[in-house]
């Protein structure tokens, strides 16, 4: 099997014809059992309850919720329309509101329904088969380029979980950490374990162990002892929305990584496809940071762990200002230092 091959054997979804496959990533690394979504809503609920989760899968997942819709409109002798599919195309907007990949491929999966003539099932699952497959091949370029900026024999850390399960295969940030290991130039991965949730704790870990990458496991609160260490030349991370300025949302912690990383001189880069990118939002205060349950902090796998009565704060991302990222890195190219211009040169308005 071809190096690259060895590192991308996990599928997050599938769609097997009559309903979406999601592996069940609430109960990995210790269980691998799927869910079965036979309708729309049914994955809207997996989305929301992060059965799949990362910016390109939950866009993905929500396209084939329209196929899904689609098909039992079908079904029902019913027309399949714009009119009809509007409805479901909102509600899985509403899902998540922070990744724009979400809102990117309802879009996409409503241009075509704009254009349906005949066989509209067959029409809509092309579509959808196509954002899935687009994004597989994303992320395989951006880790041909990614893995180019990197020097040899180095360390890099990376946050929650950017992998095959994030993503159609392979992945964004850690796409880049697999082609760099398999060029030889990556030695060793540390990955913060992403309080509260534990993305990088149950499914970062899980993939690099798989791919028999040398991986180790740190506190969050770890970051700045490491990245003062020497360890790492790289902190590599994804997105879930990048504005037209080159400020990136990503998961909660990503911004004081980037701080941090300046401060002690070691480099950020942040890899995403470019239905990631978001030109209509001008600039990082403009996007809407999902703020979850208080009991994700509050307790731990069902168990409480803070005192009755005690209140929290859970915003799960957090926007790092571009001026403190090096790298963007696109399936479209490298962009390195982003600004609004530096971007605009990339993703001219509309073509994103
Ligand atoms: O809340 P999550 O797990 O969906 O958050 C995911 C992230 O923040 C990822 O870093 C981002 O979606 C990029 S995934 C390729």
């Amino acid at each position: 099997m071809p190096e690259l091959e060895r590192h991308d054997t996990i599928r997050a979804v599938a769609f097997d014809g009559d309903c979406l496959r999601l592996l069940d990533q609430r109960r990995l690394p210790f269980a691998e059992t799927h869910l079965e979504c036979r309708s729309a809503d049914d994955v809207a609920t997996a989305i929301r309850d992060l059965v799949v989760r990362g910016a390109p899968a939950i866009g993905i997942a929500a396209a084939w919720g329209v196929v899904l819709e689609a098909r039992r409109l079908a079904v029902a002798g019913k027309p399949v329309s714009p009119e009809t599919l509007e409805p479901v195309l909102q509600r899985l907007n509403t899902a998540r509101p922070t990744a724009v990949n979400l809102a990117w491929a309802l879009a996409r999966m409503r241009g075509a329904i704009a254009h349906l003539s005949h066989d509209s099932v067959a029409v809509l699952t092309a579509e959808a088969q196509a954002i899935q497959d687009e994004d597989l091949a994303a992320n395989r370029r951006m880790g041909e380029l990614g893995a180019q900026l990197l020097g040899d024999g180095i360390g890099v850390l990376t946050h929650c979980n950017t992998g095959s399960l994030a993503t159609a295969g392979f992945g964004t940030a850690l796409g880049v950490i697999r082609a760099g290991f398999a060029a030889g130039k990556i030695t060793q991965v540390y990955a913060g374990e992403t309080r509260p949730w534990l993305q990088g704790a149950r499914l970062t870990m899980w993939e690099l162990v798989r791919d028999g990458i040398p991986a180790k496991l740190i506190a969050d609160s770890a970051a700045s002892h490491l990245l003062r260490s020497g360890a790492v030349q790289w902190v590599i991370v994804g997105a879930d929305r990048i504005a037209a300025n080159g400020d990136a949302a990503n998961k909660i912690g990503t911004c004081q990584l980037a701080i941090v990383a300046r401060h002690f001189g070691i480099k950020f880069m942040v890899v995403a496809p470019a239905s990631t990118v978001d030109m209509a939002t001008s600039d990082g205060t403009q996007i809407e940071i999902e703020l979850r349950d208080p009991a994700e902090l509050l307790g731990f796998g069902g168990q409480r762990t803070v005192v009755e009565g005690a209140d929290a704060w859970n915003p799960v991302f957090d926007v790092t200002p571009a001026g403190l990222i090096d790298a963007v890195v696109t399936e479209r190219g490298v962009i390195e230092h982003p600004n609004a211009v530096r971007m605009r040169a990339v993703f001219a308005a509309g073509s994103a």
